[in-house]
């Protein structure tokens, strides 16, 4: 099976990297995670106060092991540095603890001398900055991750999806400012493959950081729905992962069911082949 992965960021220089990139690899590259992006231009110098505040910033989040979301703030002498992370909501302590703890340990490695970066895992997601982000909507960075194989039905499995999408979204922005905002749905969906027409479960996720509003959610959310389009048009799996939210969906479970799994039609026929969760990436913008 083959996947893809698109990346994109505000600042020019980045995106002429990433295109360069792309032209230099035009085929299919395998990526798993973490993704992460470290913010262009806005460096520190190495060994210095941002350096250490960073280092006290992160092992602060990292001692965190009772919240599925948190955030922190170091006041140094030049430099104030905010961070949070946040687990997938359907993620338990214990793996959401670990995957923390390993976003800490890559993230400064990753970006050495970055003033502002984050990493997204497919469990947790991690960031910092010397600009105070809390309870504000950032859509950029942002990243797109696709499953290459396509969909023999696109229209309609795109109204369904964004339709299931649509639900799954209004779903986790409910809970106020401050709650966790997640939310996870399973649906049918039909599809052909040849002349088989058949009905496969879709797999839908949508999750805002707690600290946004319930409208700021949707706002976000709905951007994300909006930006499948853009990565994911036609494809069976696809991820739009923005620092303040993200969704994803799948023609397989990849998250824990909150309530009880879809139930099974007679009119399910199994499909060959792409059921599988061997994932690969290909960067392209
Ligand atoms: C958190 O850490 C404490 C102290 O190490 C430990 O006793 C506790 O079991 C941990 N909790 C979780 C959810 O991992
Ligand atoms: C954290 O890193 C360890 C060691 O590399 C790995 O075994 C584990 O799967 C990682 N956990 C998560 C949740 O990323
Ligand atoms: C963050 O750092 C950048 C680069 O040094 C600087 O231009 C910007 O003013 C800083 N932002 C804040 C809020 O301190
Ligand atoms: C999916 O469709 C696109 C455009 O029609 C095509 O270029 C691509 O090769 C197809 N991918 C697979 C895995 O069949
Ligand atoms: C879902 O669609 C409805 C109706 O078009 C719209 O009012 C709502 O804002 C949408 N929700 C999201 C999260 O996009």
């Amino acid at each position: 099976m083959k996947t893809s992965m698109v990346m994109a960021s505000s600042h020019k220089i980045f995106l002429l990297f990433f295109f360069i990139t792309f032209l230099l690899f035009p085929t299919t590259q395998a990526q798993t995670d973490p993704y992460h992006i470290c913010s262009p231009n806005k460096n520190f110098a190495a060994n210095s106060a941002f350096q250490s505040d960073r280092a006290r910033l992160l092992s602060s989040l990292a001692s965190n092991n009772a919240t599925d979301f948190n955030t922190a703030t170091v006041v140094g002498r030049a430099n104030t540095v905010h961070g949070l992370f946040m687990c997938r909501g359907d993620v338990d302590l214990t793996t959401c603890h670990q995957c923390v703890v390993n976003a800490t340990q890559r993230l400064p490695s990753d970006c050495p001398v970055s003033k502002e970066a984050i990493v997204w895992y497919d469990e947790c997601l991690l960031r910092y900055s010397n600009r105070s982000f809390f309870s504000t909507v950032d859509t950029r960075p942002r990243i797109g991750l696709l499953n290459t194989q396509n969909v023999s039905n696109p229209a309609s499995f795109m109204r369904t999806l964004y339709d299931i999408m649509n639900k799954t979204a209004n779903e986790a922005a409910k809970p106020a400012m401050g709650e966790k905002k997640y939310a996870s749905t399973a649906r049918q969906a039909s599809t052909t493959r040849g002349d088989i027409l058949a009905f496969r479960t879709v797999y839908c996720l949508a999750q805002c950081t707690p600290d946004l509003s319930s409208s700021d959610c949707s706002r976000c959310l709905s951007g994300a729905i909006g930006d499948l389009n853009w990565c994911c048009d036609g494809k069976e799996g696809g991820r739009v992962l923005y620092p303040s939210c993200n969704v994803r969906y799948e023609l397989y479970p990849f998250y824990l069911p909150e309530a009880a799994a879809p139930t099974p039609t007679p009119a399910i026929v199994p499909l060959p082949g792409s059921q599988g969760k061997a994932l690969t990436y290909l960067l392209k913008l």
